[in-house]
């Protein structure tokens, strides 16, 4: 297998779109993401990670306009502006600065690489205790600190890239930017249905899924969700009350991934783009080997089946030929399983 033109350090940023910013703005508060810089054309939000930002708002038609990954020197900047169809290097005109190279998957994405984009000081976090379970007795006389109030989100961890053709874009990002397969879902009709995809950084322990290459059951394209660390488990479950209490669309959990291991929760913003929180994702490195898995394996460990805003973005005749397909694969699977 050849080497990868560069390999990306991390999901930097995504840009996003809503038709009302001051509501936009609003969910954003409520779901933990914090304003970093407003300009004349965007809002900046941040987690409480020691970056400039991870989110900009901006205002279009709703949905997710670009995604960017950070890559590790100026050097990696020119070996992706020397791609057929890339951007030269740019100066980002932005408030955290830095230099970028734009350039179009093979679905219509922008992605953006950037370097050299200045850092802030970490925020603080969620609170945090200890846990007297398993026998074990760890909180003595300590009683959790948590309050009422919107999670804390930490940093942006993945998002999912809905196609039609999703090996075709994964093979895009893995030739491209060193994204690398941990675990795939293959129908029997030799169908992809899913490829998570993890950074590539040698030995150091990554998340399981940086992207995930979804089939699109109506066949277009669009990020499907994007995803966000909080704190844990507790800071998940207040924030999980104050959407509810602030009366915001629940379109998946809580539950917790077969793959990726994470406890998640799903929010829609107004017009239907969703968000995840989740905390105690599964770290994998350069040895963990990538599986093809079936498709009965999809099921998570517990939590509830999602909703179908979460399955269907969009309604044609091909979204109900894939979802009989779909059900008729995953009946199959689970009949022999
Ligand atoms: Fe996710």
């Amino acid at each position: 297998m050849s080497e990868p033109i560069i390999k990306v350090k991390c999901l930097a940023y995504v840009r996003v779109a809503a038709p009302d910013l001051s509501k936009a703005e609003a969910f954003l508060d409520e779901f933990g993401l914090q304003v970093a810089a407003r300009t004349e054309d965007a809002i900046y939000l941040r987690g409480s990670e020691p970056v400039s930002h991870c989110y900009v708002l901006s205002r279009g038609t709703p949905g997710v306009t670009a995604i960017a990954f950070e890559a590790d020197s100026e050097a990696d900047l020119e070996k992706i502006a020397a791609i057929d169809g890339a951007s030269a290097i740019e100066k980002l005109d932005e408030p955290a600065g830095g230099q970028v190279v734009r350039l179009r998957d093979p679905q219509g994405m922008q992605v953006e690489i950037v370097h050299g984009q200045a850092a802030l000081a970490p925020l603080e976090g969620a609170p945090s205790h200890a846990f007297n379970v398993d026998g074990r007795r760890e909180r003595l006389g300590e009683l959790p600190r948590f309050g009422p109030g919107p999670s804390h989100v930490r940093r942006i961890g993945h998002l999912v890239l809905e196609s039609a053709d999703p090996s075709e874009v994964y093979r895009w990002y893995n030739e491209r930017l060193g994204l690398r397969k941990v675990d795939g879902m293959v129908l029997e009709n030799g169908h992809t249905q899913m490829i998570f995809a993890c950074l590539d950084r040698g030995q150091e322990y990554v998340d399981h899924h940086v992207v995930g290459f979804q089939f699109a059951v109506d066949e277009g394209s669009r990020v499907q969700h994007i995803a966000f660390e909080v704190g844990n488990m507790d800071d998940l479950m207040a924030g999980h009350d104050h959407l509810k209490k602030k009366g915001r669309k629940n379109v998946w959990g809580i539950g917790r991934h077969r793959f990726g291991g994470q406890i998640f929760d799903y929010w829609a913003n107004p017009w239907g783009v969703i968000h995840e929180h989740w905390t105690d994702t599964d770290l994998v490195n350069e040895d963990t080997a990538a599986n093809d898995n079936n498709v009965a394996e999809l099921e998570d460990y517990w939590g509830p089946a999602p909703s179908l805003a979460f399955i269907v973005s969009r309604w044609n005749w091909k979204t109900v030929k894939n979802l009989a397909m779909l059900g008729r694969a995953r009946a199959q699977a689970m009949r022999k399983s």
